[in-house]
């Protein structure tokens, strides 16, 4: 299928098949692709739990208004922002990009200052906004990417992030939960998956300027 067919065979899954469980290798795929997320500065401001654990997944569940997705389908990923964007997560980064590419630390100075520039003009709270908002691009790439390997999402964020946080013990990772998705195969008798798409016309959603 192309991207397009992709797009258009994918829907937001309600009801997940709980016997059809994803391949190590399609996951391991999937996580890849999630992986070469953009971000801004490529700071990747988050990162991403993969929640298989049964009894963590019911309390998950209680922490998404029974939302049957959270225990039903293969995996729950979770992107969880992280809390403490400063300058020593600048420098840890510029540190890992020197090293990647082989290059001398001196010549990502000046790229080095102005993402500190950036941080340094942002409050707490901007800061985690955000992140936040490259954990969506993150959870963009990831169910687009799954529909190419046929594989069903749910993106919520339908649930209780001071919850998601206690139960998952992000706080203490410097992180606070952002935005999940569901991730499995479709029931047959989901009958969300036989609804036509609704979507913004296109003369409705683009202003060409
Ligand atoms: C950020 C985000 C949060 C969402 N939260 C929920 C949710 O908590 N529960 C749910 O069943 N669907 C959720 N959805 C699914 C949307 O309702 C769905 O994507 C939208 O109605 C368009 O339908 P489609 O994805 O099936 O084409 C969410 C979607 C997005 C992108």
């Amino acid at each position: 299928m192309s991207l397009l067919q992709s797009l258009e065979w994918r829907y937001a899954t309600k009801k997940f098949d709980d016997s059809k469980k994803i391949s190590a290798e399609q996951l391991d795929t999937l996580l890849k692709t999630v992986q070469l997320t953009p971000s801004s500065y490529g700071l990747q401001h988050y990162k991403i739990l993969v929640v298989e654990d049964a009894a963590i997944r019911e309390q998950l569940k209680e922490a998404s208004y029974g939302q049957s997705q959270l225990t039903d389908a293969s995996q729950v990923i979770v992107f969880a922002a992280e809390t403490e964007i400063n300058e020593a997560y600048v420098k840890r980064y510029i540190d890992y990009t020197a090293e990647v590419r082989q290059i001398e630390r001196a010549q990502l100075e000046q790229f080095e200052n102005v993402i500190l520039g950036t941080v340094s003009h942002k409050t707490e709270d901007e800061k985690i906004a955000w992140a936040h908002k490259q954990a969506y691009i993150a959870l963009g790439v990831l169910v687009s990417a799954a529909s190419e390997l046929e594989i069903d999402t749910c993106p919520m964020e339908g649930f209780d992030t001071s919850k998601f946080d206690e139960i998952l013990g992000l706080k203490e990772k410097g992180l606070t939960s952002s935005v999940i998705v569901t991730i499995g195969y479709r029931s047959p008798d989901d009958h969300y998956s036989h609804l036509a798409k609704v979507r913004k016309t296109a003369e409705d959603l683009f202003i060409k300027i």
